[in-house]
């Protein structure tokens, strides 16, 4: 079965039962400094699980894109990816363990056609936290699998929860029995010989940790997770993601291009390439910073495994011709972005060509230094990269070949020093997803408060911002809302802005828990990220919202405001530009 439709087999499969299907997020949360990209499909949905009324209800479903980023140089091996897709349900407050349980069962037995005897489950064992869910073990026996195959661990294996804080709960996860020898008489679904392999994670959510530890949530939710490209391997009988058609086509043709022949590279080639579109296609741009320098990475660790391949680096071209051709009807805005993709990739390479031969040259010099002394010091391998642009892991893979180490720990260190700065400098800069502070940018951000708020008001508190982007000459707004927007209503809130703006408002800014500032009212965008000081902008009595900043001090100079377009941006998803003009 082709990954595309095991996804529409999923999404039907829970529409049948009364779910919604909502979009995938971008990779990249917007306006959210917190995280890099999105790594979960319950990532954009935490408001949700904290009690927030979705607007498209208590039974929801999804595929989202998801990147993950600590495994990295894992990639080559048979089984890493960075990019993956995620396939989802929820329950916000909804169902709970029993009919999820069934749903899982009957999706992989009877839509998939696993023969329940391949089937093994994972339980919560119990702490003085959460009780043993005895109840999960229940409903799988009563689902029908194997009382043998029922297995309970602790919150190793058995809880999951996004980071250090936030909402959680033990999860119960199905594993395939792949049919391999067990690797020993102790090989169990907690084994990673290869034997068992998980495929699907039910998280039953209904406590929330902070530091003084765990508490009830208001509802009980259900999240699930189904990685997507193992489901698609396995159900296909291959050994891994790059045999499927998601990857085949690209594996193949660096297979005919290629003049010598590393498997390893050819996958690491074909993950990145993936991964760098999807990321270049939702917005991505290559920098040297966080999500910028996450792409980079990819982008440059693809084009040294091109090289070690001896394939001609004006091929990438071609190579991503052949993943828009493959790839476009699950992920049409790769077609819809070709261009840029290229262009980004494309002078991303043509710019790391030049590092790398910089680079490789001061890497010479710097081991005729060393002598004989075959480790090569952090200091060294920090000054390449800060100086030359020459990036660690590739100054790593070079001392191997040339039968030296380098001191990880020691760059670490000094890489540790510089993240930080470079963090303050990233916060800076996302928070409230400007990236120039001038005039006319502080004012448009405050007039994106206005108007959601005045939106809120005049549509209903069903609307939430999605999103937003701001220029000098605009201000772009996402937010949720079924239906476009009648003449009347955009008048409405171009009319309810521009009296606040009349009013000279003053803006204040408080600084508090986020608890706090939830329970003052304050709307805002929600990351996964709590416990945290939050500041709160109120604008009069007009509007109150959780966000960084900055703002005019008093609303009075803003101009008048005006919409230039209303118009759909994806589904239950409105977008509108709008204009200050003076
Ligand atoms: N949040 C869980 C996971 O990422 C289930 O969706 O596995």
């Amino acid at each position: 079965m082709k990954a595309i439709e095991i996804r529409n087999k999923y999404l039907n499969f829970f529409k049948n039962h009364g779910h919604n299907v909502i979009p995938s997020a971008p990779l990249i949360p917007e306006n959210d400094p917190s995280v890099l990209f999105t790594t979960a499909g319950m990532q954009p949905l935490v408001p949700y699980l904290l009690g927030e009324k979705h607007p498209a209800g208590t039974r929801l479903t999804d595929y989202q894109k998801c990147v993950r980023t600590n495994d990295i140089d894992e990639v080559g091996d048979n089984r890493h990816l960075t990019y993956f897709e995620m396939l989802g349900n929820w329950s916000l407050g909804d169902y709970f363990k029993e009919e999820s349980i069934q749903m899982s069962f009957d999706f992989l037995t009877k839509e998939l056609g696993i023969s329940k005897e391949k089937l093994s489950v994972t339980c919560f064992a119990g702490d003085d936290d959460c009780p043993r869910d005895e109840i999960s073990a229940n409903c799988w026996k009563k689902a029908g699998i194997l009382e043998e195959n029922i297995y309970f661990y602790g919150k190793d294996n058995n809880w999951w929860i996004a980071g250090e804080e936030g909402p959680c709960g033990p999860d119960t996860e199905m594993f395939l029995d792949t049919g391999k020898e067990p690797c020993g008489p102790n090989c169990d679904p907690s084994c990673d010989c290869g034997k068992y392999v998980e495929i699907w994670n039910n998280v039953f959510m209904e406590y929330f940790k902070d530091k003084n530890g765990y508490s009830k949530l208001k509802q009980r939710n259900v999240d699930t997770g189904l990685g997507l490209e193992r489901m698609a391997m396995l159900l296909q009988g291959k050994e891994t993601p790059f045999d499927t058609e998601l990857f085949y086509p690209v594996m193949k043709k660096l297979e005919e291009l290629q003049k010598v022949d590393i498997i390893e590279s050819r996958r690491i080639i074909a993950e990145h390439l993936r991964s760098s579109m999807m990321i270049i296609a939702d917005g991505g741009r290559p920098s040297n910073i966080d999500r910028g320098y996450v792409l980079r990475r990819l982008i440059r660790r693809m084009i040294r495994h091109l090289n070690k391949l001896q394939i001609d680096l004006k091929e990438l071209s071609t190579l991503i011709d052949i993943n828009v051709q493959n790839l476009k009807e699950m992920y049409p805005e790769l077609e819809t972005n070709e261009q840029t993709i290229k262009d980004v990739i494309i002078e991303e390479k043509d710019k790391f060509v030049k590092t790398l031969n910089h680079g490789e040259r001061e890497f010479e010099k710097e081991i005729k230094r060393l002598g004989e002394n075959k480790k090569i010091p952090g200091e060294v391998v920090f000054k390449l990269y800060d100086t030359y642009g020459f990036p660690p892991e590739v100054t790593s893979e070079l001392a191997k070949e040339n039968g030296y180490e380098i001191d990880l720990k020691e760059f670490e260190e000094l890489f540790k020093k510089h993240q930080e700065k470079s963090r303050l400098g990233a916060e800076v800069k996302f928070k409230g997803g400007l990236a120039d502070q001038n005039e006319k940018t502080i004012s448009y951000h405050t007039a994106t408060h206005l108007l959601h708020q005045a939106l809120r008001t005049v549509l209903g508190e069903h609307v939430k911002q999605c999103g937003s982007n701001i220029t000098e000459e605009r201000l772009r707004f996402d937010f949720t809302h079924p239906q476009k927007m009648t003449k009347e209503e955009i008048k409405e809130v171009e009319d309810l802005v521009n009296e606040e703006i009349k009013k000279d408002l003053k803006v204040t800014c408080e600084e508090m828990s986020y608890e706090d500032a939830k329970k003052s009212g304050a709307i805002g965008l929600f990351t996964d990220k709590y416990g945290d000081r939050v500041k709160v902008y109120s604008i009069g009595n007009f509007s109150k919202e959780i966000c960084g900043g900055p703002h005019v001090t008093h609303t009075g100079d803003m101009g008048t405001f005006k919409i230039k377009k209303e118009e759909s941006s994806s589904s239950g998803v409105r977008r509108i530009k709008a204009v200050l003009i003076k």
